[in-house]
């Protein structure tokens, strides 16, 4: 199976490379990321997206920016790279892992001495982080695809794949580790308005590896659902609260019918994706803009009149939720949050 990165770090330490996500599946393209505003730019876009993608790409944005800021004393040094985080931090507000990746590197960097000391940290902290987001994410796939009985079909929401994190991914995580378990799984995968991550992004990874996997439109979930046709719905998150699961617009109308039809409802995420300060009330759900609802293909489909709504994500509460899998083991709600994320790593 495909094992590439998503994004990484030059051998050279002058940026950051990843693959090109608005593009895909009709080009796959590689950017070379040398600037902070560029870096913010591509995360607005989703140039680079999926939650934990969000966390390495802000803990190698803070390395660049310590590449990139002026070195003549520490206190100016690190003034500026505390102003370029903020920039990142302020590029999308729902994934609590992009700021969970920028404070890690930021903390890493605290004890240095000299600005050439911070930059050494902040580079070899961003590479560590990369490299525990894909071991977070085959343990999730190992502890997941025991979940999943053999000649399954599992329903997904979005794209959780290998694009949307260092590699491997969370959702697909399950059921890439399941496959190459030899189970036999087969994948619905939503299309995922407006931004189609579904159609153009979990398809293209699956296909790619081989896996059995056929598009629907949102609204086909609950046929399929009702036919009796889905035995596991698997997604992933953006952020994680004591009593809700932010993810993707879209996944609480699958989680309410998978309940409904007690099929069961799994979330992949890795514990980077917790927020234990914060409940449901307290999370700001990134809302987009016009033109993503309103024009497809060069084409406008909603009247100027008409006002439009697009709300990136949405939360599901964890009464729907049958279990979180995570890279420490499958955890069924009520989950205690603290004492999960006495494992987390904070430095
Ligand atoms: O807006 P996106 O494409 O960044 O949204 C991504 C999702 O909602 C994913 O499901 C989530 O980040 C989990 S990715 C492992």
């Amino acid at each position: 199976m495909n094992e590439t990165a998503t994004l990484w770090w030059d051998s050279d330490n002058t940026g950051i490379h990843y693959i090109e996500q608005t593009l895909l599946p009709n080009e796959y393209s590689i950017v070379e990321c040398r600037s902070i505003e560029r870096l913010a730019t591509a995360i607005k876009r989703l140039e680079i997206r999926g939650a934990p993608a969000l966390g390495v790409a802000g803990a190698y944005g803070v390395a660049l920016s310590a590449v990139l800021a002026d070195k003549k004393d520490l206190k100016s040094f690190m003034t500026a790279v505390q102003r370029d985080a903020d920039i990142l931090r302020s590029t999308r507000p729902t994934a609590i892992n992009l700021a969970w990746g920028i404070d890690r590197v930021l903390a890493a960097m605290k004890p240095a001495r000299t600005p050439a000391d911070a930059v050494t940290i902040a580079i070899a902290k961003a590479e560590e982080i990369a490299r525990e987001d894909t071991a977070c994410c085959h343990a999730i796939g190992k502890h997941g695809a025991a979940l999943l009985p053999d000649n399954c079909t599992v329903l997904t929401h979005c794209n959780a794949g290998a694009l949307a994190c260092s590699s491997w991914g969370t959702a697909l995580g399950v059921i890439r580790s399941a496959v190459n378990a030899g189970k036999q799984v087969k994948v619905i995968s939503c299309e995922t308005r407006p931004l189609l991550q579904g159609a153009r992004l979990t398809a293209w990874e699956l296909a790619r590896d081989g896996i059995d996997v056929t598009t629907i439109t949102d609204s086909t979930a609950a046929h399929l659902m009702r036919k009796g046709a889905i035995d596991a719905v698997v997604v992933g998150a953006d952020r994680i609260t004591r009593d809700a699961v932010f993810n993707k617009i879209g996944t609480y109308m699958h989680a309410v019918c998978a309940h409904h039809h007690k099929i069961p409802f799994y979330v992949a995420a890795p514990l980077s994706t917790f927020d234990p300060k914060n409940a449901e009330k307290d999370v700001i759900i990134e809302e987009r803009g016009r033109d993503e609802v309103t024009i497809m293909g060069g084409r406008t489909f909603v009247p100027e009149g008409a006002h439009v709504k697009n709300y990136a994500f949405d939360a599901t509460p964890m009464e729907l939720v049958t279990a979180v899998i995570t890279e420490t083991g499958v955890l069924r709600p009520p989950i205690d949050i603290q004492k999960l994320l006495s494992h987390r790593s904070t430095t």
